[in-house]
């Protein structure tokens, strides 16, 4: 049995900044609630002519994550591509990658676990190394939100909260065979699937099935969030996932040199890390500057606290994820 690890981290974020003032000139909110309420400052959006898509941001992340990984398309021997928010209903992200990045007719799967996304697909990844099947495998979440959100008063509880970007990282056989992924652990709750949706357009909810339900709105086929239901679940599940993935590999939470959260909300991550009385310096948030974006924000807060020299060879290094579905899950890595 083979291990995998990462061995290239990258991410891209579009030039478009958009704060909380510059929300307020569109819908009733303020900077105060925002920040107060969910510690985001600012999320990037796609610019309409600025040729970013779900699939073109993924790609920029990758391109830069197999320059570190060292490696060529060529290599790369699968695709596992996380997003909620793909350019098209069918294909998947996962082909479009495959093509704009010139690789082989290598496989591409599409993993749609919202924003436990990239945790179901890192593991995905991991088990294709495991038994030896594949060598090197390209992992991305990526989300464009923007496009899809209701900016007037009426969505402000969601809009606020979810930006656009990519984040990727190429996992590779451990030919050194020391560390490396430990772990992941995978969960699921589908009583809850309503609590954070969108339910249309799709084969349930179809464009003139909405029309003909909701004659005097707009279509309403933007996302649907019961915040506080999602906000008390979250951080009961991130903390049992986490004990979860230490138990299952003996460790203990003063172990934990990094712990990476997906950043749905500040305060979810400040609740947790009191919880586990993590210090300052062992957690990463960036949710102040990007806001929640789903798929792509574990391997964007990965590749920063990364690039920052915040993870070095031989930390345990935690990531954990909860989201729409309900689903979470948790990655415990030996850096
Ligand atoms: C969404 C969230 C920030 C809302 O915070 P909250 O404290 O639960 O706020 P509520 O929904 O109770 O709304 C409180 C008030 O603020 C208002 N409000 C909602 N959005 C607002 C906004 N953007 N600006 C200003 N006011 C807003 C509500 O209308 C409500 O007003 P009312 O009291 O007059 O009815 C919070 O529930 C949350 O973060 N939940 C988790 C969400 C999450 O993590 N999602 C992703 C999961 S992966």
């Amino acid at each position: 049995m083979y291990t995998s690890k990462i061995t290239g981290l990258g991410y891209y974020v579009p030039e478009n900044v958009v704060t909380n003032d510059d929300l307020s000139k569109l819908m009733d909110t303020n900077d105060a609630w925002i920040q107060e309420r969910t510690g985001i400052q600012e999320r990037r959006h796609i610019k309409k002519g600025d040729g970013n898509s779900t699939s073109v941001m993924g790609v920029k992340a990758a391109t830069l994550a197999l320059e570190r990984a060292n490696l060529v398309p060529n290599d790369i021997d699968m695709i596992v591509f996380a997003t909620l928010s793909p350019d098209m209903y069918f294909p998947g992200g996962g082909v479009e990658v495959q093509e704009m990045m010139g690789m082989r007719t290598i496989p591409a799967l599409d993993v749609r676990n919202q924003c436990s996304g990239f945790v179901y697909a890192i593991s995905v990844a991991d088990q294709f190394i495991k038994t030896g099947m594949y060598k090197n495998v390209l992992v991305i979440g990526s989300e464009n939100h923007s496009g899809g959100l209701d900016f007037s008063t009426r969505g402000r509880s969601v809009s606020v909260i979810f930006g656009d970007g990519a984040g990727a990282a190429v996992l590779s056989r451990n030919e050194a065979g020391k560390g490396g992924i430990l772990s992941t652990h995978l969960h699921s709750e589908g009583k809850h699937k309503d609590e954070l949706a969108l339910k249309g357009p799709s084969t349930g909810h179809w464009v003139p099935q909405i029309i003909a339900e909701n004659p005097q709105e707009d279509i309403p086929y933007y996302p649907v969030m019961n915040g506080q239901f999602v906000f008390k679940h979250a951080i009961v599940r991130f903390s049992e996932v986490i004990e979860e993935g230490l138990q299952a590999n003996n460790l203990e939470v003063k172990d934990i040199d990094m712990f990476i959260p997906h950043q749905a909300n500040l305060r979810i991550s400040q609740f947790i890390q009191h919880k586990l009385k993590l210090t300052d310096d062992q957690v990463f948030n960036n949710i102040q500057k990007y806001g929640n974006t789903t798929a792509a924000s574990i391997p964007i807060a990965l590749t920063e606290a990364w690039e920052a020299g915040k993870i070095k060879e031989g930390d345990l290094v935690v990531l954990a994820a909860f989201g729409s579905g309900f689903t979470w899950g948790s990655v415990i890595i030996r850096w």
